[in-house]
């Protein structure tokens, strides 16, 4: 989300896989028909189209300019928010959110806004990235760029939180937790496991300068190839998820 630029194309060729596997995450939100909802994280809109056809009424926000861009030429209503600032209150039964907040820095002040913004006894359905999350990936890119003398520690966007940590958060904040669950889901890629540096490590690839970003990406590449891809298989990102369902109080 914050100091990740999303460009939709790329994410379209490199990223669709996202919304995809977000099914399960709607399937648990159980929208139901004149309900209000928020999208936190809209991205190109593809998952807030399938809650208004549910429906509802969606408000999509993402922090992505671009992205919102895409989402409202879906002819959705999408504003561009950040996560930390939301500007809600009390106007919706539901939010919703698939594969965003492992980017967000200030959760107290994300899961503040989300419960502004819902009505009382609202739900909170999200996923994120958990404990483990693209564990060899994210140590491929520390070892790259610590070995070229770069900070990785500094550079690194995402918090992959375990359950106990998550549910101290919600728990700040007066939720209370119907279902969280933590589970390892192996994710084949839809081409080389470049395309997904390309589109989701740009954080760390903005760590070193410019003509040296192909060379950390081959490097990175051959180092996961023994463990990441597979002939006939090919490449499959070792991603866990964080999945829950919360309610305000
Ligand atoms: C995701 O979109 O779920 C994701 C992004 C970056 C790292 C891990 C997971």
């Amino acid at each position: 989300m914050e100091g990740q630029r999303w460009n939709p194309e790329e994410y379209a060729r490199n990223a669709r896989f996202v919304s995809d596997l977000g099914e399960p995450v709607l399937d648990l939100l159980a929208p139901v028909a004149g309900e209000r909802v928020l999208d936190l994280g809209c991205g190109d809109g593809v998952l807030t189209r399938k809650i208004r056809e549910a429906g509802c009424a969606v408000v999509a926000v993402d922090s992505s300019l671009e992205q919102v861009a895409a989402a409202r030429a879906q002819g959705l209503d999408a504003r561009v928010e950040n996560a930390e600032s939301l500007p809600f209150d009390g106007e919706f039964e539901a939010v919703f959110s698939n594969a965003v907040l492992h980017w967000v820095k200030d959760h107290d002040a994300m899961l503040e806004g989300v419960s502004r913004a819902l009505v009382p006894s609202g739900r909170f359905v999200a996923e994120l990235g958990g404990a483990g999350c693209v564990q060899e990936i994210r140590s491929a890119l520390h070892a790259s760029l610590n070995g070229r003398g770069v900070d990785a520690v500094a550079l690194d966007p995402w918090f992959f939180p375990t359950p106990s940590e998550y549910e101290v958060l919600l728990s700040r904040h007066g939720f209370t937790v119907d279902s969280l669950e933590l589970f390892p889901r192996p994710t084949p890629l839809p081409g080389d496991v470049s395309g997904w540096l390309e589109t989701f490590a740009k954080p760390f690839l903005g760590g070193v300068p410019e003509h040296e970003r192909r060379n950390v990406i081959d490097e990175v590449r051959e180092s996961l190839r023994p463990k990441l891809y597979a002939t006939g298989q090919g490449w499959v990102a070792d991603y866990v998820r964080l999945r829950f369902r919360v309610r305000r109080a």
